[in-house]
C-alpha cells in the first residue's frame, strides 16, 4: 500500500511544477500550453479497490463504538454471509475491480451522482457550503464596489493560471494531487432536473465565457470582464461597470427570481421548466449558467454584537438570511458565488457537486492576497476605453413562475429559521499546541469533538470527517470515521474521578493515534465507506437485489452522522460552514490556524436535542480540558 503519510509530511505543500510566473495575468486568448495538465493527471495513480475482507473487518471495527452488542452480532452474521467464498460480496468485488480497470476512477462518477446530483434536498444549507472572510474595512456602497472590483481582478488572475495551466500542483504527504477540481469550478453551473440534476462546464466549450454575472437588489446583469484584445478589465474599469449596475438595479425593483434555486430539487426541476418556457428567461438563465462566476452585491445583513458578527455573516454566506434578506440575491446553482455586502461582510457560497472546499479556499486565499496588494503592484491590462454598459438580464414572470417564487420564499424562510449557526473563534491555542505534544492537530481536534459530544449525550455517535482522495486521478473524498474504540475508551474515562491524569493522557494519545491511522488509510484509498458504497452500486449496476448487508438497520445507523465534520485549512483567517446532514445532527467545519482555531457549528432548531451554541461551547471546554491534563502530566511535558 503506497501513499501512507508520515507525520512530518502530511501537510498540503504547493510546488509550481510548471516554470511560469504564477501571478501573471495572461490574456484569456493566450495560447493554451496544451498537455501540461493532462500529462500531470495521467501520471497520477488510479484509485485502488480495497480488499473485500479488509473492508468487512474494518466495517465491524467501526461499528463497535456506535452500535449495541446485539446489533453488532446480527451485522457480524450478515458480514460473514456477504464475504463467504463464492458469495455475492466476491462477485461484486470482481465487478468493481473490472470497473476500476476500465475507468479513470471507479468511484468518481457514482459519487457525484449519489452524493450530489440525485440528492433532492435544497442545495442551500443541505449541500452547499458557505465561507466567511474577515469583515473588510468598508461600510458603504463605494467601498463595496471598489473591493468587489479588486476581487473580480483577483479571480481573473487565478483563472489565468488555470487557462495557462500554470496552476501550482499541490502535494499531500509528498504525493502530487489531482488538480481536476480546479478546472471544474469556474464557468460551471448545476442544472435542475425532474429526478436528477446535472452540471455543465462551459470552460470546456469552444467559446468559453468572458463574462461574470452580477446580482444586486435581486436583479441580474451580465458583465463582460475582458477587453476585445483578451486582456482582463482593470479594477478601475470594473468599478465603473459595477457602479452602472448598482445604479440601474436601484432604479427598479424586481421579483427575486434567484430564490427559485433554494427550492427542493424536484420542485425546482418543475419550476425550471415553467421558467424556461419564456425565451427572455431562457436567455437570462443561460447567461447566468455560462458565466465565469456570480458576484452577489448584497445589502447589509443584521449584525448583532461583535461576538455574534461571524455567526451572522456565516448565515449570509450559507443561505442569505431568507427572503427579507439576501436569499433572492443569489443563484445557488452557480458553482461559485462571491458575496460582498455593503457593510464589509464578505465571503462565498459554492455548489458542492464539482469540488471540495480546499480548491475553493485556495482560490479565495489567492483572491484575498491579491486584493491586499497595492494597485501599483498589479498588472493593469487594457486602456481606459468606453465600455458598453453591462447587460441587464430580464425575466418575464408568469403567474405560474410567480407561484413558484412565492413557494420558494416560504420554504427558504422556514429553512433559514430552522438553521442555527455558531461561529466560534477558539483563541486559546491553535495547531501549535498538539504539535508540541507530538500529536496530529487534526486528530486532536476530532478527539475533542468526540469528548464534547459524549459529555452532552453520554454516547458516541457515527462521525464523518472528509478525507481527500486527491492522491488519485479524479479523486474526491472518503470518510474518516472519528468514533473508534480508542476514542470511546478515552471519552468514557476522561471525566471519571477515579482515573489518574497519566491514564487519561495515555488514552488520549491512543485515541489521537487511532484517528491519524484512520486518516492515513482513508487518504490512501483503504477506508471502508466508498468501498461499501461501490459494492452496493455494483449490485444495482448488475441488477441484483441489494445485499442484506446494505438493508441492515445497522448500516443505516452507521450512515446517520450525528457529527458531520470537515477540516478546511486556509491562509486567510476565515472559516467554511455547512448545515447538519441529519435532522438531529451537527455540521462542524474548522480551520486550524497556528495559534487559534475557527469553528463553524450548525444544528437545526426544530430538533430539541441539538444546540449549536452549546456544542461549540462543549468543544471549547473539551479542548481546554485536554490541554490541562496534558500540561499536568509530567510524561507529556517536553
Ligand atoms: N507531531 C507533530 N506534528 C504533527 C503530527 C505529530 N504527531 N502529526 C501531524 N503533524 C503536523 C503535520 O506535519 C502538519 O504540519 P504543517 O502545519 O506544517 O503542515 C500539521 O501537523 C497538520 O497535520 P494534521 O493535523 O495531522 O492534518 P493534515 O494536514 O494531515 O490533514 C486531513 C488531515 C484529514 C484534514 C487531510 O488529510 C485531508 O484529507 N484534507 C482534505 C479534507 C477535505 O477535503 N475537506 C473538505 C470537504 S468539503
Amino acid at each position: 500500500m503506497w501513499g501512507v503519510c508520515s507525520r512530518t509530511a502530511v501537510g498540503m505543500a504547493k510546488t509550481c511544477l510548471f516554470k511560469r510566473p504564477c501571478h501573471l495575468v495572461k490574456p484569456v486568448s493566450a495560447t493554451r500550453v496544451a498537455g501540461r495538465y493532462l500529462s500531470h493527471q495521467r501520471g497520477l495513480p488510479a484509485l485502488p479497490v480495497p480488499p473485500l475482507q479488509q473492508t468487512c473487518e474494518r466495517y465491524l471495527n467501526a461499528l463497535e463504538p456506535i452500535v449495541e452488542a446485539d446489533e453488532l452480532t446480527r451485522t457480524e452474521e450478515l458480514v460473514q454471509d456477504f464475504q463467504r467464498p463464492g458469495g455475492v460480496g466476491e462477485r461484486l468485488q470482481r465487478g468493481l475491480e473490472k470497473r476500476a480497470s476500465m475507468t479513470e476512477n471507479w468511484l468518481s462518477q457514482w459519487w457525484v451522482q449519489v452524493a450530489y446530483l440525485d440528492f433532492r434536498m435544497p442545495v442551500v444549507v443541505h449541500s452547499s457550503p458557505g465561507l466567511v472572510l474577515p469583515q473588510m474595512d468598508f461600510r458603504d456602497q463605494q467601498g463595496q464596489i471598489r473591493f468587489a472590483a479588486k476581487l473580480i481582478s483577483g479571480v481573473l488572475d487565478f483563472k489565468a493560471m488555470i487557462d495557462n495551466e500554470t496552476l501550482p500542483v499541490e502535494f499531500l504527504g509528498g504525493q502530487p494531487l489531482c488538480m481536476n477540481q480546479y478546472y471544474e469550478v469556474l464557468s460551471s453551473c448545476r442544472i435542475p432536473g425532474l429526478k436528477r440534476d446535472s452540471v455543465v462546464n462551459h470552460a470546456k466549450s469552444s467559446l468559453p465565457p468572458k463574462h461574470i454575472t452580477v446580482v444586486n437588489n435581486f436583479q441580474f446583469f451580465e458583465l463582460n470582464v475582458y477587453n476585445s484584445d483578451g486582456s482582463p478589465l482593470s479594477s478601475d474599469q470594473l468599478c465603473i461597470q459595477l457602479e452602472r449596475i448598482c445604479s440601474a438595479a436601484q432604479e427598479t425593483s424586481a421579483e427575486p427570481v434567484g430564490i427559485l434555486t433554494t427550492l427542493h430539487r424536484d420542485i425546482w426541476g418543475k419550476a425550471y421548466l415553467n421558467l424556461m418556457k419564456d425565451e427572455t428567461n431562457r436567455d437570462s438563465v443561460t447567461a447566468i449558467q455560462r458565466s465565469i462566476f456570480t458576484l452577489c452585491l448584497d445589502r447589509a445583513g443584521p449584525h448583532g454584537s461583535e461576538e455574534t458578527y461571524r455567526s451572522c455573516a456565516a448565515i449570509q454566506m450559507l443561505h442569505g438570511g431568507g427572503s427579507p434578506g439576501n436569499s433572492g440575491n443569489r443563484w445557488f446553482d452557480k458553482t461559485l458565488q462571491f458575496i460582498v455586502a455593503e457593510d464589509g461582510t464578505c465571503g462565498a457560497n459554492y455548489e458542492h457537486a464539482p469540488a471540495e472546499g480546499p480548491p475553493i479556499v485556495a482560490l479565495i486565499d489567492h483572491v484575498v492576497e491579491y486584493t491586499r496588494k497595492p494597485e501599483a503592484g498589479r498588472p493593469e491590462a487594457g486602456q481606459p476605453v468606453t465600455l458598453p454598459p453591462p447587460r441587464r438580464l430580464n425575466f418575464n414572470i408568469s403567474p405560474e413562475v410567480q407561484k413558484d417564487i412565492d413557494e420558494a420564499e416560504r420554504s427558504v424562510n422556514r429553512l433559514a429559521q430552522d438553521l442555527e449557526m455558531k461561529v466560534k473563534v477558539f483563541q486559546h491555542f491553535g495547531k501549535n499546541l498538539p504539535k508540541t505534544f507530538k500529536m496530529s492537530p487534526d486528530a486532536f481536534i476530532q478527539i475533542a469533538l468526540q469528548l464534547a459530544y459524549y459529555r452532552k449525550y453520554q454516547r458516541c455517535c457515527a462521525t464523518y470527517e472528509s478525507a481527500s482522495l486527491r492522491m488519485y486521478r479524479l479523486g474526491r473524498t472518503d470518510t474518516i470515521r472519528s468514533a473508534s474504540n480508542a476514542s470511546a475508551a478515552f471519552v468514557k474515562a476522561f471525566d471519571d474521578p477515579n482515573k489518574q491524569n497519566s491514564e487519561k493522557v495515555d488514552l488520549m494519545e491512543k485515541a489521537v493515534k487511532a484517528h491519524r491511522w484512520y486518516t492515513n488509510i482513508a487518504i490512501s484509498g483503504q477506508a471502508i465507506d466508498r468501498h461499501l458504497l461501490g459494492l452496493k452500486m455494483q449490485a444495482m449496476e448488475e441488477k441484483l437485489s441489494v445485499p442484506a448487508l446494505f438493508r441492515d438497520p445497522t448500516y443505516s445507523k452507521a450512515l446517520h452522522y450525528h457529527l458531520s465534520t470537515s477540516q478546511v485549512p486556509s491562509k486567510t483567517d476565515c472559516v467554511m460552514c455547512f448545515g447538519p446532514v441529519v435532522p438531529d445532527g451537527y455540521g462542524v467545519c474548522y480551520n486550524p490556524m497556528e495559534d487559534h482555531i475557527n469553528f463553524a457549528v450548525s444544528s437545526f432548531s426544530m430538533c430539541s436535542e441539538t444546540n449549536a451554541v452549546d456544542l461549540a461551547q462543549a468543544v471549547e471546554d473539551a479542548l481546554l480540558d485536554m490541554r490541562r491534563v496534558l500540561e499536568q502530566s509530567p510524561k507529556s511535558k517536553l
